[in-house]
């Protein structure tokens, strides 16, 4: 596994640039025809460089070979200002041209359990298998200020080795359910992306990546993309109490 981390003055120079490297990386794979799978993270953090996808490659024409997947979603319907896909949707995928079929939410309005199995049954219908797990080209991925990722919280680390595909969580604060992709699948990827902003990351971003949290390991610790890369994209603020981490 590769690490970089990025660092950029401010959250639109680093989602204009983390823009560029998405489209890179799905222009590299369009030649070959294959399709270019793309798991995305909720939360506010993704909406800048999802509007500024949308906005500046609206009319490109490699969305053709892009599947969506989330990461993880709300158990709100897809209206529900809560809502990942809803998020996305109004920030890019109604901006680009990219086919219905191959965006693949995960219904947050259903049963959280029987939805987990049905998106779990989604994703192996439309993912390459690799270790005997999808596999997805692009992971991105939010860092919550208690080192959660995805919607795996912390006390809730054995879903970095759970059997399933994707897992029923609950957010610790609000008791909401949660459908998110476990550990296997995240660390199965080729290319597992971090967009974190802002001060309030900060101590957390110093005790992933300075093992500043001494013997405690929060669920973002754990992403390790056993063959694949790991980047992660920061702007100044989340960056702010790194010693190492210094704007280069
Ligand atoms: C979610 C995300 C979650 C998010 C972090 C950071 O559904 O909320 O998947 O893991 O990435 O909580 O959220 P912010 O970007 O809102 O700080």
């Amino acid at each position: 596994m590769d690490t970089e981390i990025r660092i950029f003055p401010t959250p639109v120079l680093l989602a204009e640039s983390l823009a560029v490297e998405l489209v890179r990386i799905i222009k590299s794979h369009e030649s070959s025809g294959a399709p270019v799978s793309i798991a995305l993270s909720g939360g506010n953090t993704p909406e800048l460089l999802f509007s500024i996808m949308g906005k500046n490659f609206s009319d490109s024409s490699f969305w053709k070979v892009v599947h969506f997947f989330w990461v993880d979603e709300r158990c709100v319907p897809p209206e529900d200002t809560e809502s990942n896909f809803g998020m996305a949707k109004s920030a890019l995928l109604d901006k680009i041209l990219i086919p219905g079929t191959n965006i693949h939410r995960i219904k947050g309005e259903e049963n959280p359990e029987k939805e987990a199995m049905r998106y779990s049954e989604e994703i192996s219908m439309f993912t390459m298998k690799k270790n005997g797990w999808p596999f997805f080209n692009i992971i991105l991925l939010g860092l919550g200020e208690d080192g959660h990722t995805a919607s795996i919280f912390p006390g809730n680390e054995r879903l970095f080795s759970a059997d399933e595909i994707c897992a029923v969580a609950k957010h610790p604060d609000t008791d909401r359910n949660r459908i998110t992709l476990t550990g296997n699948v995240i660390n199965n990827a080729e290319t597992v992306i971090f967009v974190v902003t802002g001060k309030g990351k900060s101590q957390m971003i110093s005790n992933v990546l300075e093992n500043r949290g001494g013997r405690i390991k929060v669920p973002a610790s754990y992403v390790k993309p056993a063959d694949g890369e790991l980047y992660w994209y920061l702007d100044s603020g989340a960056a702010s109490k790194s010693d190492t981490l210094k704007l280069k």
